[in-house]
């Protein structure tokens, strides 16, 4: 019977393959975007705060869902080299480190418009462009905790995603620091139809951040 657990290291690439087959309508069929792509949204929650970490087992051991996240930013980039050293720049990395890590962010998309991989690896690799970057304000409003949630097809609908967010959420208000308000997370502006879920969790459209953005916050 499956059952809601911490994620472990074995899980690394059943996390990964949940990243892959839940990427926005926008990355799907994007080589780079799948490569990449969990060692930007899932890799670094899993290895640097993993008692904020939870996955649906199957009930035969493997990870068929996720809500990852952690408590504190501020906290998470401070440790952020630590992911670098033990996952990004380990031999046989799928992620080449980019020559630009720190000052210049390539576009988004190319001018094709499809997923720019140089941009999608700087961002893997800096903290700050991963959390911060657009959301300074709900960063310094005290929304410090940030999250993502993912089931596999076929998990979806059950109640699952409804556990996920309370556990996630208990173990927030375990970990938070003082100064904590809640929860941020980003929604990929092609993804919108995830809104009224996450309204059902107690989370809130935020009005601010970039032009066509999709920000959303929950108080603990
Ligand atoms: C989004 C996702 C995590 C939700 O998990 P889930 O297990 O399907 O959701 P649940 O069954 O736990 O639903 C929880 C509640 O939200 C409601 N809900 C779910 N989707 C909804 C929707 N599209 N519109 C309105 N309500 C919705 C459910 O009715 C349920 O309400 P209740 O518990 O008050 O009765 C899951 O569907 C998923 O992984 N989707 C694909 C990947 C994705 O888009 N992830 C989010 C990236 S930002």
């Amino acid at each position: 019977m499956a059952f809601i657990r911490h994620y472990k290291p074995s899980d690394f690439d059943a996390a990964a393959q949940i990243c892959r087959e839940t990427l926005a309508p926008s990355l799907v069929g994007s080589e780079p975007a799948w490569r990449i792509g969990p060692y930007v949204w899932t890799h670094p929650f899993t290895h640097l705060s993993p008692t904020t970490c939870f996955v649906v087992d199957d009930g035969t051991g493997k990870a068929v869902g996720y809500c990852i996240g952690c408590p504190d930013i501020p906290s998470f980039m401070a440790s952020y080299q630590r992911y670098v050293d033990d996952v990004l720049d380990r031999p046989g990395s799928e992620v080449p480190r980019p020559a630009d890590v720190c000052s210049q962010r390539e576009p988004w998309t190319l001018p094709d418009g499809s997923p720019n991989g140089t941009c999608l690896a700087q961002t893997a690799y800096n903290a700050e462009w991963l959390l911060v970057s657009g959301n300074e304000d709900l960063v310094d409003g005290g929304y410090k905790a940030t999250m993502h949630i993912n089931l596999l097809d076929g998990w979806r609908g059950g109640g699952w995603g409804r556990k996920l967010i309370e556990r996630f959420v208990e173990a927030v208000r375990a970990g938070a620091m003082p100064g904590t308000r809640g929860i941020m997370i980003g929604v990929a502006p092609d993804n919108g139809k995830v809104v009224p879920f996450y309204e059902r969790l107690g989370f809130r459209l935020d009005e601010g951040g970039e032009k066509g953005s999709i920000r959303m916050v929950r108080d603990l």
